[in-house]
């Protein structure tokens, strides 16, 4: 890790089991991530990927295990605890109003306040200022604006407002879970530079897709998951794009290859 002070996790989770029934998504799986790494998330469908990151967004609870955020043991029991906490998930087409600005967006829930005699009122002027700066620092092209409706923005647009938003409110970790489906390729090349802006922040970025090549150019660190269990953590250029599809193809590491997921 070449950033300094970035020596201990941010995130670890422990020993993470997650039944639902008799469905046991997790089981016993470790995951850490570190101020300014992205990892890629991967796996077959049903990996358990999802359940994970709803577990560290306090959408679930596990059955068993901890997590620990900068190295304290921590109760994520709502995903308000989880956002006060400064981890954001950026879904591709949600988690912004339609019909709002994307000013109203920006601020969701955090709006400026000014007070007009006894009265609070929202500060649009502070508002639509800020959201400038958003939209500067998310590089949206093509005249985007504080009071476009996001309605008409495109895919690769609201990416950018999200991961925008969550530079400006200084967010922690970012969770992207799927972010480039149905982009097109020119989206999905920005939403890579907006993950890479991320990285720059020290923001801890965890990345899902089933697009491996698409994670293999980003991810500073390759977890895993094959029906809820970790199966193998790979660092940047351990092994080779072809040898990851294999790995997922079958679900077993193949004998020639060194396994790294043994517990640091
Ligand atoms: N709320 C739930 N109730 C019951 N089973 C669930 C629930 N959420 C997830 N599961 C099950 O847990 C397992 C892991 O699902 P999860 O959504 O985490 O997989 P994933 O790796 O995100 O897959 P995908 O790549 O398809 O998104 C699956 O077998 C799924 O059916
Ligand atoms: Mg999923």
């Amino acid at each position: 890790m070449s950033n300094k002070g970035n020596d201990k996790p941010l995130v670890k989770m422990v020993d993470i089991e997650k039944r639902f029934g008799s469905v046991q998504a997790l089981k016993g799986v470790d995951f850490e991530v570190y101020p300014g790494e992205v990892v890629g998330l991967v796996g077959d469908n049903g990996a358990g990927k999802s359940t994970l990151m709803r577990i560290l967004t306090g959408i679930y609870h596990p059955s068993r295990g901890d997590i620990y955020f900068r190295g304290e043991k921590v109760l994520i029991d709502s995903p308000k605890k989880a956002r006060d906490m400064g981890i954001e998930v950026v879904h591709q087409g949600f988690g912004l109003l339609d019909s709002m600005t994307v000013a109203r967006n920006v601020f969701l829930a955090s709006e400026p306040l000014i007070k007009v005699g006894p009265v609070k009122l929202l500060d649009m002027e502070k508002m639509n200022m800020e959201t400038r700066k958003v939209i500067e620092h998310a590089g949206i092209r093509t005249g985007v604006e504080p009071d476009s409706i996001v309605q008409y923005l495109s895919g690769g647009q609201r990416q950018a407002v999200k991961i925008g938003r969550a530079i400006y409110f200084k967010a922690e970790v970012v969770i992207l879970d799927e972010p480039t489906i149905a982009l097109s390729i020119r989206e999905k090349d920005h939403v890579g530079e907006l993950v890479n802006d991320l990285r720059k922040h020290n923001v801890a970025v965890i990345y899902i897709s089933h697009d491996l090549e698409e994670v293999y150019e980003l991810a500073d660190k390759i977890t895993i998951l094959d029906v809820g269990e970790k199966l193998a953590e790979y660092k940047r250029g351990e092994v080779s794009l072809e040898v990851l599809y294999d790995i997922i193809r079958e679900g077993r590491i193949p004998p020639d290859i060194k396994q790294q997921n043994k517990k640091e």
